[in-house]
């Protein structure tokens, strides 16, 4: 069996973290200042281990020469280079599939808190203001127009789900999805304009970084909600701090941010807005089968020369 040694770039989820630790010899490079420690100690390392908030860039790629293969934490790995990757010869492994429930579930229950104002209405029990009066009124989520932008996976998880709902879906993407019967958008402009929702479930990266763009929202309009589950990269971030501030659109639930964990400060202060720190996939469970499927694409590698799920 060929001998390998693990590089890590960047935390792991605490399930992974552990355990990795215990079973295998890892060198995990610091944050700052890596050039020259992997200048030092690179010349050996031949897996990468990392997770889709950290990732491996081609800079990093490039210094490490005998580098095979670069195994990732979580379903998105926008943060990996993976073209450069590929010009090297460098397998790259993701999470698909196991997590697609639980980011799903998510997305429908964001909804339903932009659409009835769960955690706005919350915060104003808390702050004693009931016996004042009533809460405004909310809008209904069942039966409303849902645009699905990006229908991999998740995208059709949550479709389905709101199908449960009485909602009609449609979606953009790409290219049209051949076994789904939902209407296909090509223009995204169109597909904002006639939705009540956007959800977002596209994959991150260059070619979808500001994809929902000011022009976007303004089609939404200010009865529209949007959801994003997926990256905050997708969205034009300043775009949307002005359409919910100015009312552009109605809300806004959001689980990604552009400079995670940082989140715009004049979003603190809407209560049009659900903020959550990116926890689609963080339950018990579903962290414990990334986990596992994680550790099988690093075994395997190292049994066998192959990644159990590669990205491409
Ligand atoms: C993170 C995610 O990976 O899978 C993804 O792409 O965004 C999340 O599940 C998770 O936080 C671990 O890094």
């Amino acid at each position: 069996m060929v001998q390998h040694t693990i590089l890590q770039v960047g935390a792991l989820p605490s399930v992974a973290e552990g355990q990795l630790h215990e079973e295998f010899s890892v060198f995990r490079i610091p944050e700052k200042g890596w050039e020259a420690v992997v200048a030092e100690h690179g010349q050996q390392q031949s897996i990468a281990v990392t997770s889709s908030m950290a990732g491996v860039s081609g800079a990093l790629m490039k210094l490490l020469p005998n580098l095979k293969a670069v195994v990732n934490f979580g379903v998105g790995y926008d943060t990996t280079d993976v073209a450069t990757a590929q010009d090297l010869g460098i397998q790259v492994s993701n999470t698909p599939d196991v997590l697609t429930d639980c980011v799903a579930d998510l997305a429908v229950g964001l909804m339903i808190d932009t659409a009835r104002g769960i955690s706005a209405s919350d915060r104003f029990v808390r702050r004693g203001q009931w016996p004042q009066g009533q809460y405004p009124l909310g809008q209904r989520m069942s039966g409303k127009r849902v645009g699905v932008v990006g229908m991999g996976r998740i995208g059709q998880a949550i479709a389905k789900r709101l199908e449960a709902f009485g909602c009609s879906i449609a979606y953009h993407s790409r290219s049209r999805v051949d076994t789904l019967t939902y209407p296909w958008y090509e223009s995204l402009i169109d597909l904002a304009t006639d939705s009540d929702f956007l959800v977002v479930a596209v994959a991150g990266g260059p070619a979808t970084t500001g994809l929902i763009s000011g022009e976007v929202l303004r089609a939404l309009g200010s009865d529209g909600h949007l959801i994003n589950i997926a990256r905050g990269t997708v969205i034009d971030e300043m775009a949307l701090v002005d359409a919910l501030t100015h009312q552009h659109i109605a809300g806004a639930s959001l689980d990604v941010f552009t400079h995670e964990p940082h989140v715009p400060k004049a979003l603190f202060a809407l209560d049009n807005v659900v903020l959550t720190p990116h926890i689609g996939s963080a339950t018990a469970e579903t962290r414990q089968d990334m986990a596992s499927l994680f550790f099988d694409n690093l075994r395997q590698f190292i049994a066998a020369g192959t990644l159990k799920t590669p990205v491409s």
